[in-house]
Parts: structure tokens; sequence; C-alpha cells
């Protein structure tokens, strides 16, 4: 059992969480939209992905999965348990067809702010090629003080309507760091869904 946040509930933020948690890792997500977090603590979900709901509430009611509001305080709260942290928040596409990435920077700035011990990073949201050492100065920059973090990208490739389905057969997972070590606890982490490499 390790201990997990997930930043940003939306598909791929809520499927993670869930999937983590029926692995039986103790995990907590949190999102910015109030609405979402309430609509999770009255047993909803926000999605309609088919064989969800369930995984939801087994997790739920199993103490693996909580939600919460991603504020500092909501934050510092989750991180004080969490051993890895997954960003899985929007990348959508701005006016120049490129990966609009303030969500990612924001999710970074308050990991910064917030984190009281040495965390792994994992990027699940989608952008370019170089973002994991852009994620990485945004960090050391906002950190009050500073404290060890390593970062790792691991794409996803889940796909709506068979997204349950997509995480537990996965075809394959994609792991990029330059902490060989961070990458290999990540790899870890997934070992129990079998997927090439
Ligand atoms: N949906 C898919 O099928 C799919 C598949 C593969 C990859 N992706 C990628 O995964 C990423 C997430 O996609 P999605 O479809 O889950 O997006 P989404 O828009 O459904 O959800 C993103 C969530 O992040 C939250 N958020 C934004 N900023 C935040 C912050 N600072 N702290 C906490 N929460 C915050 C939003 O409120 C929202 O609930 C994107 O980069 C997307 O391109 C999506």
């Amino acid at each position: 059992m390790r201990n997990i946040t997930v930043i940003g509930v939306g598909y791929v933020g809520l499927v993670t969480a869930t999937a983590f948690a029926d692995l039986g890792n103790r995990v907590m997500a949190l999102d910015v939209n109030p609405q979402k977090i309430t609509m999770l603590g009255s047993g909803k979900i926000p999605i309609y992905e088919p064989g969800l709901q369930e995984v939801v509430d087994r997790n739920v009611n199993a103490q693996r999965l909580s939600f919460g509001l991603a504020n500092d305080e909501g934050m510092r709260n989750a991180l004080r348990q969490a051993e890895f942290v997954f960003i899985c928040v929007g990348t959508p596409q701005g006016v120049d067809g490129e990966a609009d990435l303030q969500y990612v920077r924001a999710a970074a700035e308050t990991i910064a702010r917030t984190m009281e011990h040495p965390l792994i990073i994992i990027n699940k949201s989608t952008v370019p090629v170089g973002t994991g050492d852009w994620v990485a100065n945004i960090v050391r920059e906002s950190q009050p003080h500073p404290i060890d973090f390593s970062v790792v990208s691991c794409p996803e490739f889940l796909r709506e309507g068979s997204a349950v389905r997509d995480f537990f057969q996965p075809d394959r997972i994609v792991l990029g760091s330059t902490d060989r070590r961070a990458a290999d606890e990540v790899a870890q982490l997934h070992l129990s869904l079998r997927a090439p490499s």
C-alpha cells in the first residue's frame, strides 16, 4: 500500500485515482472545482464512464479513496501523507494550437508551496517533450525552502468510454525521468498491471 495524491479529477485524474485505490493504495484526489468535489463527496461521479461508478463506490467504502479541494490547506493535508503526487490537470489547446500549460504550472506551484517532505511528482497531463525539466524548475523556484523531489513523466493513453479497461489492461506504460530510482518506484506502482513498457 502506497500513499498517492492526484491533482485534477477530470477524466484522467478520476480514473487514475480510482484505479490506484483499487490496486490497494490509499489515494486522495483533489480539484480546484468545488462543484466536482461536492458531487464526488455525495457519491456521484461528474463524468460518464462505464464501470467507473462501481469502482469509485467500492474504494470510497473501503476508505482507500477520498476527495478534497486543491486549495493550499487541502493540498498540505493530502501531501502530508503522500509519497507520490500525480498531476492530471487539463492542457487545452491554446489559440496557437500549442498545449496551454497554465494549469500544470499552477499545480506545480501549489505542490511546491505545500510539500513538507520529499515527493515523486508524476506528470500525466499531455505536455510537450521537455516539460519534465520545466515542471522541476517551477517546483524548485516556488519552494519556500528546498525539499528534495523528482519528476517522472507518465503520459496517459486512456480512451473515454473504455477508460477503466484501458487502465487495468494497458498495452503500454511509458515512463521518463532523469532520476532512475524515481522512475523505478513509479514502475513498481504499475507492476501488478503487467503491461509492456
Ligand atoms: N480525456 C482523455 O481521454 C485523455 C486521454 C489521454 C490524455 N489526456 C490528457 O490528460 C490531461 C487531463 O485531461 P482530462 O480529460 O482529465 O481533463 P479535464 O478537463 O476533464 O480535467 C482536468 C481537471 O483538472 C482540474 N484542475 C485544473 N487546474 C487545477 C489545479 N491547479 N489544481 C487542481 N485541479 C485542477 C479541473 O478543474 C478539471 O477537473 C490533459 O492533458 C489531457 O490532454 C486526456
